[in-house]
């Protein structure tokens, strides 16, 4: 519908002005504009003319209330016009504002991170403190302390990067049970998450990779403390529902030893390509700890008992998400590690 000029109020045609100035995309279109609306003919300049046909009474509020609106649109009127030669000028530039903002992507905390912390805090939840330590490391602390002798065959299970005859790469976190007790007395309960490295390569090896070892000691600590301890971290990890096995095994630091499978997560038992038809699946090694281990931290061995444990951080993230191959976790692919 066609409104008449005369028919609009002062109150429509700023609307109708401030509207159209919005829409306005170039400062030629804002020319037009004012024309319309400020020039001689135009209908905020003839509605200001028009009062002076009012009654008396009414032209002062009539008055002021044109010039209010004739203020703001004309304030309106710059603010578009400086805005549009800025585009404008940007535009010259050869840079083109109506295409999308670059986008930043968030970074992700990588695979072996998270599951770390998970690790960590599972244990936390438990009273577990979590301890640190070097990655280069003594043959003393490394191997000795832990009841590995020189040529004990036991060194053959690890092959080890020597940086001298004495100081080599850390194999596994366990030296971290002799550094945290040679430092305090028992009872304690720690996590020592870290990297670990071996002369080792293929698609389930690679030569730096990640480990958590757990260590308890206190009086009356027995296998029973292990058992529980690891179902419920297991169950924490995976599901609720898996069920673990506890195989007799060998480590020169534990006796008795044992290596603990959890149910196949893939097949949940059935048998599958992940688990090789077993049905479990490996997941870490454990024990009480040797006697002679607690004679090298000065633990006196008739009050005192313990179980530790250490497992590959990378295998459990495998199994967690279904990864089949180790390597993918350093080749830095970032549609890899995003996933997680
Ligand atoms: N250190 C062993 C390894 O790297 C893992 C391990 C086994 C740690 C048994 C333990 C343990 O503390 O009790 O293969």
């Amino acid at each position: 519908m066609q409104v008449k000029k005369e028919e609009l109020t002062i109150d429509q045609i700023i609307h109708q002005a401030l509207d159209s100035l919005s829409q306005a995309s170039t400062v030629d279109q804002i020319k037009i504009l004012q024309a319309h609306y400020l020039g001689r003919k135009g209908l905020i300049t003839q509605f200001l003319r028009s009062i002076s046909t009012m009654p008396q009474d009414m032209r002062p509020a009539a008055g002021k209330k044109v010039n209010e609106a004739k203020q703001v649109f004309e304030e309106k009127l710059k603010e578009r016009t400086a805005y549009l030669e800025y585009l404008a000028s940007k535009n010259d530039a050869g840079i083109d504002v109506t295409l999308p903002g670059r986008f930043s992507p968030y970074g992700t905390l990588h695979p072996i991170t998270q599951i770390t912390n998970e690790i960590c805090r599972i244990f936390r939840s438990i009273g577990f403190q979590i301890v640190e330590g070097p990655e280069i490391e003594t043959d003393y602390y490394n191997f000795e302390a832990l009841n590995i002798p020189k040529d004990h065959p036991a060194r053959d299970m690890q092959d080890t990067f020597y940086v001298s005859d004495s100081i080599l790469l850390r194999t596994h976190t366990s030296p971290m049970q002799i550094r945290t007790m040679k430092k305090i007395s028992p009872p304690l309960r720690i996590i020592a998450p870290g990297k670990v490295y071996r002369c080792d390569s293929d698609i389930t090896h690679t030569p730096m990779f990640h480990q958590v070892e757990g260590l308890m000691v206190d009086k009356y600590i027995s296998f029973a403390d292990l058992k529980g301890i690891l179902t419920l971290f297991v169950h924490e990890m995976f599901d609720p529902s898996t069920s673990l096995r506890f195989r007799p095994s060998f480590f020169p630091f534990t006796e008795p030893s044992a290596e603990v499978d959890i149910r196949c997560v893939m097949c949940k038992g059935a048998g599958c390509r992940v688990c090789s038809q077993t049905g479990w699946l490996e997941v870490l090694g454990a024990g009480m700890v040797h006697p002679n281990v607690f004679r090298n931290v000065n633990y006196n061995t008739d009050t005192y008992s313990g179980f530790a444990f250490g497992m590959g951080v990378e295998r459990i993230t495998m199994l967690k998400y279904g990864i089949d191959d180790i390597r993918k976790f350093f080749e830095n692919d970032l549609r890899f590690l995003g996933q997680f």
